[in-house]
């Protein structure tokens, strides 16, 4: 059984007391949301604290958006999957485009920080996709192959989500054709031995688009970036319209 998980990746974005702002308006409008529906915040290292208080007993699940792969050591930046258990996180992000273009996350990298998260039983969101100019040359599934085969190397696919997120419709408002998406997700399921692991899309998922998102037959969810700061735009992406 696929899950849906709609998740937002607030990236660096929110202070504490704007993180609670946020769910003051936010929980109240989760009321009449299927409870089939994994909801998700992916938020900053520094409001885990303040959002894990005050999501106990609300049916929000908590991420984190990056997780080391060592428990402890000299990493000086990095955050372990120990201090990550103590603030009760469902989820990690790992392997963002943003990790990988701007701070030299490897796929080799990537593989170890999904260890992590499964040695800590965290669900890894690992993130893949390709860029405008590897699209343009037609190499996109290429790429998204071989970051997968690196990536999954000895990772057991039964806690585990994928989000597609094609370089070039991330905070671009270029989001991929619905249909290209589902067939790129389609081509991903291909490749992994589990075929119960939910696929994501991500890249300018909107309100307007969520609905048409969400018929695919091959999208389990979303991961959402600038849509998922606000609390009514999140609510009406996690209260899509089947
Ligand atoms: P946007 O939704 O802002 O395009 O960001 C997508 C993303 O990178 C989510 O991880």
């Amino acid at each position: 059984m696929r899950k849906i998980v709609i998740a937002g990746n607030w990236k660096m974005h929110k202070t504490q007391g704007e993180a609670l702002t946020f769910l003051q308006g936010f929980l109240g409008q989760l009321s009449e949301t299927p409870q089939d529906r994994e909801v998700v915040l992916c938020v900053p290292f520094t409001a885990l604290s303040a959002l894990s208080k005050n999501l106990h007993g609300s049916r929000v699940m908590l991420g984190a958006q990056n997780i080391h792969w060592e428990d402890s050591g000299a990493y000086t930046g990095e955050v372990s999957g120990s201090m990550l258990e103590e603030f009760g996180i469902r989820y990690v992000v790992v392997g963002h485009s943003e990790r990988r273009q701007l701070f030299g996350e490897t796929d080799q990298t990537v593989n170890k920080r999904l260890m992590a998260a499964q040695r800590h039983a965290l669900t890894p969101i690992l993130c893949v996709g390709e860029t405008k100019e590897q699209r343009d040359r037609g190499e996109a599934e290429d790429i998204i192959s071989k970051q997968l085969m690196q990536a999954l190397v000895n990772i057991d696919q039964s806690n585990l989500v994928i989000a597609y997120e094609p370089i070039w419709a991330i905070g671009t408002g270029d989001t991929c054709e619905t249909t290209e998406a589902n067939r790129i997700i389609g081509v991903i399921r291909q490749q992994l031995d589990n075929q119960s692991v939910s696929i994501q899309y991500g890249g300018s998922v909107k309100p307007g688009n969520i609905d048409e998102i969400m018929a695919q037959s091959d999208i389990d969810g979303v991961l959402v970036g600038g849509a998922s700061l606000e609390p009514d735009s999140f609510s009406r992406i996690a209260n899509f319209v089947q």
